[in-house]
């Protein structure tokens, strides 16, 4: 006998009252970042990259000064290498700074100076991974896809119950997205994962997810099913090489 009303992706119509109390919590209490008040893809990547490893209060003043100098690929390409680190300074892992300009100067090359609206060529861009091609395409292209990273993939293996899998966490976030609302989908989920549903002092209480939550309905018992999931239970000390970066 299933022991709660956990969530099941085999069953038609699973998601639809967690999507009625997600979408609904996050219409009360979003956050007001000023990356969610565009949805142009280079907009989107520059935040994306700069929240991989960067808290959000430090990324808020930045994100905008970056774009201001460079708003577009074109002009971030033609600018030398050196400037765009430097304008990286204090953001941490200036690779990131590397491996946009490389970006950018193949976006120019290869795409007409637009990031393209497609899963393998955002892939095969320099520091393009598996979460940030996912975010550009939920983000700025409106596809419905999962955008899994750390606090993502610890509300979702807490849904479940049980750790997952990279290809299991990503295709249960793929499953979750409601019809046409990625974009709010997924900012509500990084929102959740941020606020509530964090790795230490979980906030069950004022979770919109706790009913189908296989973890919480178990009383939280350890260990917590996060810790074994792809891309969690660890510290990310560097972006290179990790479950982010893909
Ligand atoms: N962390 C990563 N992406 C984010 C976003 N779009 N908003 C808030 N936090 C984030």
């Amino acid at each position: 006998m299933e022991r709660s009303c956990a969530v099941d992706d085999r069953q038609p119509g699973a998601h639809a009252e967690a999507h009625a109390a997600l979408l609904g919590w996050f219409e009360d209490r979003r956050r007001d970042l000023p990356w969610r008040r565009t949805r142009d893809p280079w907009a989107v990547l520059v935040s994306e990259l700069m929240l991989q490893q960067t808290q959000v209060a430090r990324v808020v003043p930045r994100w905008q000064a970056f774009l201001d100098r460079w708003p577009d690929p074109a002009s971030c390409a033609s600018a030398p290498r050196s400037e765009v680190v430097t304008a990286w300074a204090g953001l941490g892992y200036n690779r990131r700074a590397v491996d946009l300009h490389r970006c950018a100067g193949v976006v120019v090359s290869d795409h007409g100076g637009r990031l393209p609206d497609d899963l393998p060529a955002l892939l095969a861009l320099p520091g393009v991974g598996p979460y940030t091609a996912r975010a550009v395409l939920a983000f700025a292209f409106g596809w419905d896809v999962g955008v899994l990273d750390t606090n993502a993939a610890r509300v979702l293996a807490r849904r479940h119950g049980r750790p997952l899998r990279r290809t299991e966490a990503q295709a249960a976030a793929d499953a979750a997205v409601p019809p046409g609302r990625a974009w709010d989908w997924n900012q509500a989920v990084l929102d959740l994962g941020a606020t509530v549903c964090r790795s230490r002092s979980v906030d069950c209480g004022a979770c919109p997810l706790a009913p189908g939550c296989a973890w919480a309905a178990a009383g939280r018992p350890d260990p917590d099913p996060a810790l074994g999931t792809a891309g969690v239970g660890r510290r990310q000390s560097t972006f290179h090489g990790s479950d982010r970066q893909g």
